[in-house]
Order: structure tokens, then sequence, then C-alpha cells
């Protein structure tokens, strides 16, 4: 028997990769401010958002979802949200083209603070101490006093991402995103490499686009789709002591939303059944996501679709595929064949990140290139094969000119990783080998769509 559902029922269940706070009363103290905080984002936007993926579920729009695997407080500075903001724009522009389908962007921005661990502790030089779970549990620096889960840090990451959700919807909204200014978002190191070159090329069709489409007179003045774009935020909802107090009741629909961010999703550790994360998620009415990984087995995920998504509203849920290159034609087409077998409306999208993640030869963690190419070709070819739509990617990545992952046109070798190895938990592609995935992923687009009409 399930007990009615209330934003603190998780707290009845097995709760997995959560910080164990050594002082109850001033976690308590900070839940209860954070209660009183106000909403970062409205019940209206995250429906807008489900709107919006209810057309990716139908094929007839591409998910576009990447930033940071951590934020961080360190890290926390205007250029480093517009230079990712900027590239997603980039991308999307890119995959508008290839694709001829609108590009829901989301960014994994303005709230991922918390993370997941392989292990509970780490051990150095014989000094064990709490592993770091991200900005707004512990500190990254390796000291007793820096481990300890600290609440206020919760404070801390509210305000951050207020901030940062701020200028997102001014750069979304106030004139940075129109299309006429496609050219300058290639700035940066991008801008003087080949594929900056590439995007140059673009940019260039489309302004002659823009400039046939003004003779029409659709003009970025009276067509605000030229002149500003939607943008959602998202993150794992792995806090829940956050997650909850940032929990509302929706004045119009009278429906409970998670107002930390549009879209939240489970992790792939945490995806249990009757575990607190999926018992806190099938309360809220925003859009989720749930990240499956190569251990699911298809009555597993047909049951947690059934738990996330009972009315089967399309929108509701994105399967955030993250298979590995090597183990993805093995797990995926059973799982497909499942979902469609069902009639479930689901978002199919692919995370080639988490499951190509390896060490190199010099001790960094690292990602290549080619093997999240490798994963997201080969999660097109199984959709293309078993006749469902491959809606969407998700990424991780930053603005910045990082050596995190090996790889791509601009060749990082395991020997550069040293150089400008700055990320808080997973290797990040950088901005130029995120716009390079992305002209790869619109060439596949591009040659699918002319085989279908080819065909139709
Ligand atoms: C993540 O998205 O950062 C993550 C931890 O992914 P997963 O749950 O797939 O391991
Ligand atoms: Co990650």
């Amino acid at each position: 028997m399930s007990k009615k559902w209330t934003p603190k029922s998780w707290r009845d269940h097995e709760r997995l990769q959560m910080p164990a706070y050594p002082d109850a009363k001033a976690l308590a103290d900070v839940e209860a401010r954070i209660s009183d905080f106000p909403p970062l984002v409205f019940a209206g936007e995250a429906r807008q958002l489900k709107r919006a993926l209810a057309k990716v579920a139908k094929g007839e729009a591409f998910l576009l979802q990447g930033g940071d695997c951590a934020e961080s407080f360190a890290e926390f500075h205007p250029d480093n949200i517009r230079d990712t903001f900027r590239v997603l724009l980039q991308m999307a522009v890119v995959l508008t083209y290839g694709a001829a389908l609108p590009v829901v962007k989301v960014g994994r921005m303005a709230g991922q603070f918390a993370k997941p661990r392989s292990a509970d502790d780490e051990t150095i030089d014989g000094v064990t101490l709490p592993a770091y779970r991200g900005d707004m549990v512990n500190g990254m620096e390796f000291s007793e006093s820096s481990r300890i889960p600290d609440p206020e840090r919760m404070i801390q990451a509210f305000n951050q991402s207020a901030a940062t959700l701020n200028l997102l919807r001014a750069f979304a909204q106030g004139g940075y995103a129109d299309l006429h200014k496609v050219q300058q978002w290639n700035l940066g190191f991008v801008a003087n490499s080949p594929l900056g070159e590439r995007y140059r090329d673009l940019c260039e069709r489309l302004s002659e686009t823009l400039d046939f489409m003004a003779a029409c007179g659709l003009t970025s003045k009276a067509t605000p789709q030229i002149r500003e774009t939607d943008f959602y935020t998202s993150h794992e909802a792995l806090l829940l002591n956050y997650e909850e107090a940032m929990t509302r009741v929706d004045s119009i629909s009278g429906d409970w939303y998670d107002t930390s961010a549009h879209m939240l999703w489970v992790g792939d550790r945490t995806r249990q059944l009757d575990g607190a994360h999926v018992e806190y998620l099938k309360g809220i009415s925003n859009p989720l996501g749930t990240k499956v990984g190569p251990t699911m087995e298809p009555d597993e995920l047909l049951r947690l679709i059934d738990i996330l998504n009972p009315a089967n509203e399309p929108g509701r849920l994105t399967l955030i595929t993250r298979m590995g290159a090597d183990g993805l034609a093995r797990t995926l087409p059973n799982l497909i064949r499942a979902v469609e077998r069902e009639g479930k409306s689901v978002v199919w999208s692919c995370d080639p990140m988490h499951a190509n993640t390896v060490k190199s030869s010099n001790g960094y963690k690292t990602r290549h290139f080619d093997a999240i190419l490798a994963e997201v070709h080969g999660f097109f070819e199984v959709h293309k094969a078993e006749g469902s739509h491959a809606g969407g990617v998700h990424f991780e990545m930053t603005g910045q000119d990082v050596t995190e992952c090996v790889g791509g046109a601009q060749d990082i070798t395991e020997d550069n990783l040293s150089d400008r190895y700055h990320t808080h938990c997973d290797p990040r592609l950088n901005a130029e080998q995120a716009l390079e995935l992305a002209f790869l992923l619109a060439e596949q687009l591009k040659a699918d769509r002319a085989q279908k009409n080819g065909l139709a």
C-alpha cells in the first residue's frame, strides 16, 4: 500500500547517495529558511517545457541538454555562464539547421551542485575522509573540516542558482540570443579554429536566409522567435532536503512543483523503484528525466515509467540512456522494444558521457571524443533500426577552453590533460569539442532526413 505523497514522504524510503549531516538542528533551520525563499522557476514555465518535450516525444523536435557535471562556487563568474550559454546556442543553431526541427534547449545549469559518488570515502596517503559530494554538500579540498557536510552550503547554492538564472533569462530574452547575432556568439578560442571557420560559413547562410525573411516582413521586431529564445534549467534531484524545501503548490493548477529548476532527473545510482528519490520525483509535476544505465532491465524500466508517468503524459518523462559505446547495441534495443510494445510516450535522449569515463595513463579521469561520438552514432542507428525517434542528447560540457576530454579536432592528448583540467567532478567537452560534436550530429540528422524524404 502506498501512502499519500507529500513533499517529505521520501523520508520514509531508503535514501542513497545523501550526506549524513552531523547537526540536525542546523539542517532543519536551513530547510525552514529555504522553504520561505522565492521560487526560482514558475510552474507555468515547467508546463511550457513539458509541452516542448511532448513535441520531442512525437518526433517533431530535438532536445539539447548540457552543462557542467558539477557547478562550483569557485567557478561562479558571469563569463562562465555566458560562455556555456553561448556554446549551447551555437550547437542549437547547427542542430536546427541539420535536423530542420526546433531544438529544445535545457542547461545543466543554475542548480547542478550535488553529486553521487562511487565510494562514500576517499583515501589519500593513508588518510580517509568522506567523499566530496558537490559544492552544495561539502568542500572539494581534502581536509577534515571541508569534507564535513554543511547545510549552509544549500543557501549559497540557492543564491548562485538565482543569480545564474537571472543572467540566463536576460541572455535568452534580452537580445543576446537574437539570430542576427549568431556571428557574434563565435568568439573566444573557438573563433580561430577550423570549427569556428565552419560555423562562420553556416552563419553566412543563415544571414542570407534572415535577409530573405526580412524582405518578406519576418523581422526581429515582428517575430519574437528570431529575437529571443526559450532556455530551461535542469539538474539531478539528488539532495532531497533542498528539493523538498523548494517544493510549492502551484496556485493555478493546485499541483506540486519543484521550483528549483524546470526539469529534474534521477541518477542511475538512485533510481530504485521504492527508493527515496523516485518517491520524491513521482509527486512533483515538472518534466522529469531518469538516467538509464546498462544494468536496466526492460521490466524494471516499464515499472519505473509507470511510477513516474502513470498517465502516460507526453513530455513528462525523458529516458536518458548512458550505455557506453560498446554496450549500447546489446542493451538499448530491448528497452526500446518494451517501451514501444507498451505504447509508452517518452523522450529518448543519449548521454554519451557517463558510461565512457576512463582513467588516463597519467591518472586523470577522462573521456575519449571518439567514444562519445560512437555512442551518439550508435544511439541514432539503433533508433533508426527500431523505428523510434532519437530525441535528444545530454552532454557534460563547458564554454571554457579546458583540457578534460581527449581527442577531437584539437587532438587533445593525455599529456595535455594537466594543462587546464578544472572540473569539479567528471571531464567535460570544451567549447570546440562540443561544437564539433554538434556538427557531426547535424550531418547525421541531415542524412537521416534526406533518406526519410527520399523514401516518402
Ligand atoms: C551525472 O549526470 O552527472 C551523473 C552522475 O550521471 P549518472 O546518474 O548517469 O551516473
Ligand atoms: Co557527471
